[in-house]
């Protein structure tokens, strides 16, 4: 069994990626799901100045232990002008100034991206990018789930059927991947 941390980086209260988020985690059975919320590690602008005078703030540090624990991740990112909002990338820049670089903050352990927008794109040229660029943050980039159009793909709290497959068979591999994932004690 497997500890799969779970978080949706947005900091919007009705977050249509942690719905997705959500979705796709009900699907694993066998491991344990450790949900978090980013909005619980709520950390000021990074800047180099408020390191030097304040240190790290204690939700970042808390973070950095928790994500320690896990063996794998799946993270619901929503597209803000083609890129990663600002809430995730300002966690990603505190956590970089805490780990060391032979173990950076996803310590080469499994990860599944969704994305989901309003849009017909789904936020997919965020997810590509991110794909390129999380290795450098030590992410093992598993696989990936985009849903365009969300509020026609998802209504009486159901996904389209179609989309509801593919999210499915997406999550079956990576969870079949787990298997030969390192297991943290
Ligand atoms: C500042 C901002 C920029 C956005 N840029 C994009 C974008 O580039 N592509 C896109 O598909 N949606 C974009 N959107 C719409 C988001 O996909 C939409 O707000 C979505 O609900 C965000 O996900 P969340 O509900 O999980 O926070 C943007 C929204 C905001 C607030």
């Amino acid at each position: 069994m497997k500890k799969i941390c779970t978080f949706s980086a947005s900091n919007s209260a009705d977050s249509i990626n942690r719905t997705l988020l959500n979705i796709a985690a009900d699907k694993i059975t066998g491991h344990k799901i450790n949900v978090i919320d980013i909005r619980d590690f709520s950390m000021p602008m990074y800047s180099l100045d408020k390191e030097k005078q304040d240190g790290f703030p204690a939700t970042a540090t808390q973070l950095r232990a928790l994500f320690a624990e896990q063996d794998a991740f799946i993270i619901a990112i929503p597209e803000h002008n083609g890129s990663m909002p600002a809430v995730f990338k300002n966690v990603i820049d505190w956590l970089s100034r805490l780990v060391d670089q032979q173990q950076p903050i996803f310590a080469s352990k499994p990860v599944f991206l969704l994305s989901t927008s309003p849009g017909a794109n789904g936020g997919s040229t965020n997810l590509q990018s991110l794909t390129q660029l999380m290795p450098w943050w030590g992410a093992d980039v598993r696989g990936s789930y985009s849903l365009g159009s969300f509020y026609e793909n998802f209504f009486e709290g159901q996904l389209n059927l179609e989309h509801d497959r593919r999210l499915c068979d997406g999550i079956a591999e990576f969870v079949l991947h787990l298997q030969d994932a390192t297991t943290v004690a």
